[in-house]
């Protein structure tokens, strides 16, 4: 009999690397799960991961974990040459465009230090394996604001009719956050390990992902975090834009479905946006009527200064990874999106407040 395939995840605990190690124990592979916790010193005891990844050894008996740090080269060098992984997938990071200014130094060893090891690594050990970078739409900066917007009753839109936003944008002469650059940083280093040495590495410019397992902060994920605050009576604060600001969302089971085509059929430094589409996309205050439909009204209150690079419309355009993985589909809406998060934080209509 065959081996079993073998993936190796980093952010394994994370919200898109479980939900691959999820999928891929599911489907028969062996799972590499890299993950030190690093979410919890970011983010506090509410951002640890370490649920999640006991949850994945209970549940998958084909997943291992690593508890090392992207940052540590040569853990990662002893570990790709040990196990010399059939495919790998990058989600470890420091994920927060606002945390990054107050840890640059953290931020970049993370981000861009520890993708290039990863990289590095994968070139020495496992060169033809396909590898998946998760990058940011933030490597854009806040570029997409210089497009001539027009605003509708509850939501900005394009003024010039386009789908979104496509891999053509320039991510130069822009305000990235601290965190958006170190993204670039990576996200050039992934398309350069491509093209220079022919390995290959799918860059995915994601927008908003969104899933079950996401531990809601302030700070990242405005999507689980305003449904938590509205399904346990807490009080959000929207940031600017005056609500109409506009993201697609897209569930991290759509993407881990997504690098599955990208395994099957890779390029060598190829980029792609990725997100829900216009089809997914939500303002700050569409949002709030979607939760009141469903039964939860929002306490906000409004702050005009918006967070420094927020984009003030950001949809993405799927064309071109739709044109190269034609048999991806999205399973998630955007109402089952928010309807699965309101299921995780519901409390007894009796017991909620307000
Ligand atoms: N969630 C989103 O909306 C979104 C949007 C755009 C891009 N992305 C990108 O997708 C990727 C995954 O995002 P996510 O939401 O799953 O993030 P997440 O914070 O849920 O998961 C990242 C995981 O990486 C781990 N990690 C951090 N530093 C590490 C280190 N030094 N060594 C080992 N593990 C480390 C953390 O502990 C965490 O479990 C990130 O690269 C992020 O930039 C996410």
């Amino acid at each position: 009999m065959p081996r079993p395939k073998k993936a190796l995840i980093t952010g394994s605990g994370g919200l898109v690397g479980s939900e691959c190690a999820r999928l891929l124990c599911e489907q028969g592979w062996d799972v590499i799960g890299i993950d030190n916790d690093m979410r919890r010193w970011f983010f506090g005891e509410a951002g640890s991961t370490t649920p999640v990844v006991n949850g994945l050894q209970e549940k998958h008996s084909s997943y291992r974990h690593a508890p090392i740090d992207i940052r540590d080269r040569q853990a990662v060098r002893n570990l790709f040459e040990t196990e010399r992984p059939d495919f790998i997938i990058h989600t470890a990071a420091q994920p927060s465009h606002d945390k990054a200014a107050s840890i640059p130094y953290e931020d970049f060893d993370v981000n861009a230090v520890g993708t290039v090891n990863l990289l590095v690594a994968a070139r020495d050990f496992c060169h033809e394996s396909p590898f998946c970078f998760t990058s940011t739409n933030k490597v854009y900066g806040d570029r997409p604001n210089d497009l001539s917007l027009r605003e509708l009753e509850k939501r900005y839109d394009y003024a010039d009719g386009r789908e979104g936003i496509d891999e053509s944008t320039s991510i130069d002469s822009c305000l990235h956050s601290l965190f958006g650059a170190s993204k670039a940083a990576a996200d050039l280093m992934c398309q350069e390990f491509g093209r220079y040495f022919n390995m290959p590495v799918g860059i995915f410019r994601a927008g908003c992902v969104i899933g079950s397992e996401h531990s809601a902060v302030e700070l990242h994920g405005y999507l689980a975090y305003i449904v938590m605050c509205a399904v346990t009576g807490r009080k959000y604060t929207i940031y600017g834009y005056k609500g109409e600001q506009v993201r697609d969302q897209i569930h991290s089971y759509d993407v881990a479905r997504l690098f599955l085509e990208f395994y099957a059929a890779p390029r060598c430094g190829e980029v792609y946006s990725l997100g829900g589409g216009r089809a997914n996309s939500l303002s700050i205050l569409e949002t709030v009527d979607l939760l009141e439909d469903l039964g939860y009204k929002m306490h906000y209150s409004y702050n005009p200064a918006n967070r420094i690079g927020d984009h003030i419309c950001y949809i993405s355009d799927l064309t071109k990874a739709r044109s190269h993985f034609p048999n991806w589909r999205q399973e998630y809406g955007i109402k089952k999106i928010v309807e699965e998060i309101v299921l995780r934080y519901a409390v007894p209509a009796s017991t909620r407040s307000g």
